[in-house]
């Protein structure tokens, strides 16, 4: 099969417009602070009604193939996660295959892959295995991945955001998947979904989906670790996997503070099990939790504040610069773990990234998830195709610059107008074009027979 099959190109999209979490703290009547400092929110996207989620992935993928100027035909497979559903049957794929069509190329396999936040990934790895296949034709895949999260008013709603991510792979990827590396952990738990066909809205259990999260990162590190140290053995080597062999990790992220507690949880995993070595200063302050089991630490507070003082150096080097869109942005579900992804090339240097392993961990309620890492090139010389990867996301913080700041009177308005024309038929969405990014694709009208037509924004 070919080599290094990875990302070799990839393109963020999200909405023109946000709130800022402080106007939504007082706007809420909530402690100062509460979804600054206890979520670790600074902004969130939001789209107006104008924008949907067939509108988003239009967009990403219009502007990743703009970017890299590749012909149409170029690409074989094409493959959405997302958890946005607005019809039960034809997939948002079909939608895209209209960028598609009018180079002629319609041979395009993939099609939409959905179990919450989970989707993304899911569309990853089959991308992955058909290029190291018998089926693989020589062309490119796309990968696209994107959600309009949104709650009804409540302590859920802080966590929305929205967006899109769509990655192209190939061989000999500057960001390699590596193989035989990923740890998946599945059950069946109602921690948040989506039972309700009239409503945008998902019903959540939040105390419940943190712990269904954490549970899910301890039994995904675990099986992970055990496949590397399998490799390493039958490669000769005998020592222990631990999170220093991760130079770097990202998370999915329903809010930041989440993850620097994921972050510090790998850490807990290493010092509860035989391969931590225990004695080391890396684990100060945790000496009074040793020979506790991982499953009874969910909500240990005590221990949450020590594992979060002890990890904090190994988070701001691993793992905080991912979190740059994040903050901005809010959750975008499928595609919060490549937005996260996009955020550390945008924050770091080719240099720095060279020869690197980044640990990936993506979750989908319900729920399913994995645990698997990325190889960086060695080769960051000026024109390498993982500096230009690298250069390629050096807007993200201009372009969220740009975005304009609304009240959260008008994001709630706005997100009354989302409910009121929730599969409604026969109209044209309400909203000044002009407020959209250059270039976006929108929706321009649902007719009696619920078909949707785009327009792109100049
Ligand atoms: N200043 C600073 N911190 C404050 C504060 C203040 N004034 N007031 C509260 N806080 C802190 C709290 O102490 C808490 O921090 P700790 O957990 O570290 O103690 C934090 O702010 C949040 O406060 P609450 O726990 O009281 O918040 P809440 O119960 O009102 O809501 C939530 C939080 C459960 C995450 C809710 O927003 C929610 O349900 N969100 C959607 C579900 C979700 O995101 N789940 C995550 C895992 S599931 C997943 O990953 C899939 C997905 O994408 C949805």
């Amino acid at each position: 099969w070919p080599k290094d099959v990875g990302i070799l190109a990839l393109e963020v999209y999200f909405p023109a417009q946000y709130v800022d979490q402080t106007d939504l703290e007082k706007f809420n009547n909530v402690g100062a602070g509460k979804y600054t400092v206890g979520l670790g929110q600074t902004e969130m996207g939001f789209c107006s009604v104008q924008e949907d989620i067939n509108s988003l992935c239009l967009t990403v993928v219009q502007r990743l193939m703009e970017r890299t100027k590749l012909p149409w035909d170029s690409v074989g497979r094409l493959e959405v996660g997302t958890e946005t559903i607005i019809d039960k049957s034809k997939a948002v794929k079909t939608v895209l295959m209209e960028l598609f069509q009018d180079s002629g190329n319609t041979d395009i396999e993939g099609i939409d892959t959905t179990n919450a936040c989970y989707g993304g990934t899911a569309s990853l790895f089959n991308a992955a295995n058909w290029m190291e296949s018998s089926y693989w034709d020589g062309r490119y895949a796309m990968v696209v991945c994107g959600d309009i999260a949104v709650y009804p008013n409540g302590n859920a709603r802080p966590t929305g955001g929205a967006g899109a991510v769509a990655m192209l792979l190939g061989p000999n990827a500057p960001l390699a998947l590596e193989q035989g590396l990923r740890g998946t952990h599945m059950e069946n738990v109602y921690d948040f979904y989506k039972p309700n066909l009239a409503s945008e809205y998902p019903l959540v259990d939040g105390k419940l989906s943190i712990q269904c999260y954490m549970r899910a990162l301890d039994r995904c590190y675990a099986s992970y670790r055990q496949k590397i140290q399998k490799q390493w053995k039958q490669a000769g080597t005998s020592q222990p996997f631990t999170l220093d062999d991760f130079q770097f990790m990202i998370f999915h992220t329903p809010f930041c503070k989440m993850v620097q507690k994921s972050l510090a949880r790998l850490m807990l995993s290493d010092f509860l099990s035989a391969s931590g070595n225990t004695q080391s200063s890396l684990y100060k302050g945790l000496e009074a939790f040793r020979g506790l089991k991982l499953e009874d630490t969910y909500t240990n507070k005590d221990l949450d504040k020590a594992l979060l003082k002890a990890s904090l150096d190994i988070f701001n080097k691993k793992t905080k610069a991912s979190l740059y869109l994040s903050t901005r942005n809010g959750n975008t579900y499928t595609s919060s773990l490549y937005g996260c992804l996009a955020s550390l090339l945008s924050q770091h240097s080719a240099q720095d990234l060279a020869g690197s392993r980044i640990g990936a961990f993506s979750y989908g309620s319900g729920l399913a998830a994995s645990l698997f890492s990325f190889r960086v090139s060695q080769d960051a010389s000026p024109g390498s195709p993982l500096e230009k990867l690298v250069s390629s996301t050096s807007d993200l913080p201009k372009r969220l610059d740009s975005r304009k700041r609304m009240s959260p009177e008008e994001f709630t308005e706005i997100m009354n107008q989302r409910e009121h024309f929730y599969h409604k038929v026969n109209f044209s969405p309400p909203g000044d074009v002009n407020s959209l990014f250059p270039g976006t694709w929108y929706l321009d009208q649902v007719d009696e027979l619920h078909r949707r037509k785009y327009a792109r924004r100049p």
